[in-house]
């Protein structure tokens, strides 16, 4: 089954929004596997957001992403990883649409509450990075 790695940002912890964004994400049906709460090291930021190191935002999204709490989970499901990036919405708030948890929640690029892997190859790079195999937890609902 398809898995994704998905991160609730310090302004998601800090705003109290950790349980209805993990709500919508049960709700939708998709099952949690994986789930942390992570003070974030200069090196796993830089290694998370690599792709994006020439990008002038760079240093001030390795400054945010490390400066408090970030809530990493792995989540599972058929079609998870686009599902949820629709779930999530546009990176920008400001063009999410309503319905979306950026859309619905935030107003701020810089601080967009969550991030979400954007491919099949990003999720396993993603899922590595942040988690152990042992720390992840393979069920099936049974009702
Ligand atoms: P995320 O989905 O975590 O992936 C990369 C992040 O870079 C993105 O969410 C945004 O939070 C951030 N980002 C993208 N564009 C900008 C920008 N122009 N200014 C600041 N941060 C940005």
């Amino acid at each position: 089954m398809e898995r994704t790695f998905l991160a609730i940002k310090p302004d998601g912890v800090q705003r109290a929004l950790v349980g209805e964004i993990i709500r919508r994400l049960e709700t939708k049906g998709f099952t949690l596997v994986g789930l942390k709460l992570v003070n974030v090291s200069r090196e796993l930021a830089e290694q998370h957001y690599g792709v994006h190191k020439e990008r002038p935002f760079f240093p001030s999204l390795v400054d945010f992403i490390t400066s408090g709490p970030v809530v990493a989970m792995v989540w599972e499901g058929e079609g998870v990883i686009a599902s949820a990036r629709k779930l999530i919405g546009a990176t920008n708030p400001l063009n999410a649409e309503p319905g979306t948890i950026r859309g619905d929640l935030g107003i701020n690029v810089g601080r967009n509450l969550i991030h979400g892997s954007d491919a099949p190859e990003t999720a396993t790079y993603e899922i590595g990075l942040w988690f152990k195999d042992e720390e992840l937890v393979s069920w099936q609902p049974t009702i």
